[in-house]
């Protein structure tokens, strides 16, 4: 028997070496000129005011590996390797989140206007296990059961897989990098022992692409 999987998301997850240590993260997240506002999506969170953070000199090493791993995504997932000197994927926006306050989470969404996103871990949950997780939606954006006929076995499953799952939790800890597609839905949940001192700190950022898309022959050539 062969059980074939057709068409998936992918979400890529390395663990990076990083070189700003963790009282420097602590004062820059104190600095009032960068951070912080609230969330106005919500969720009792922070983010910086900047949205290039990423340009800052003491996340370019971040950076530089960020970059690194969307060409082995770009390599691996869309076969984009020999032939990306015509295109690369910038990234155009980056901006830090911290869940400082217990119950506090972030709600469920996805990043417009964006081709691939990501998400950088300074710091995690140090007293329980962080994660992120991903939700599968439809095409018009809302919750349903990861079934091509719509229908709900819960109650009846006796095993969950990612074949007949429609959330996917992905556990995280410090230096973990994500890279996944942007219209991906995903979430923090409320954290229950989060605190001033064991605060959550993370860059996410967005990107999209540079260069020529089409073999420049054909109606479906596309310069950015
Ligand atoms: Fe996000």
């Amino acid at each position: 028997m062969h059980l074939i999987d057709l068409f998936p998301s992918t979400v890529l997850q390395n663990n990076i070496d990083f070189d700003i240590s963790d009282d420097d993260i602590i004062s820059f997240t104190k600095n009032k000129n960068v951070m912080c506002t609230p969330n106005v999506l919500g969720g009792n969170t922070y983010f910086t005011k900047n949205n290039n953070i990423l340009q800052i000199k003491i996340f370019e090493k971040i950076r530089k590996e960020i970059y690194y791993n969307i060409s082995k995504y770009m390599e691996n997932v869309h076969g984009v390797g020999e032939n990306k000197e015509k295109i690369y994927v910038k990234i155009v926006s980056s901006w830090m989140n911290i869940i400082n306050n217990k119950n506090s989470g972030h709600h469920l969404h996805n990043h417009p206007n964006s081709f691939m996103s990501g998400v950088f871990y300074l710091r995690c949950n140090e007293l329980e296990e962080d994660s992120i997780k991903f939700q599968y939606t439809n095409n018009n954006g809302t919750i349903t059961p990861n079934t091509n006929n719509n229908l709900s076995f819960e109650g009846l499953v006796e095993e969950y897989h990612h074949r007949n799952s429609s959330t996917w939790r992905i556990p995280v800890k410090r230096g973990d990098l994500l890279i996944f597609p942007s219209n991906l839905s995903h979430y923090v949940e409320a954290q229950k022992k989060i605190s001033e001192d064991n605060f959550r700190c993370s860059i996410s950022y967005n990107t999209f692409i540079k260069g020529v898309l089409g073999d420049g022959n054909t109606t479906i050539n596309l310069e950015l």
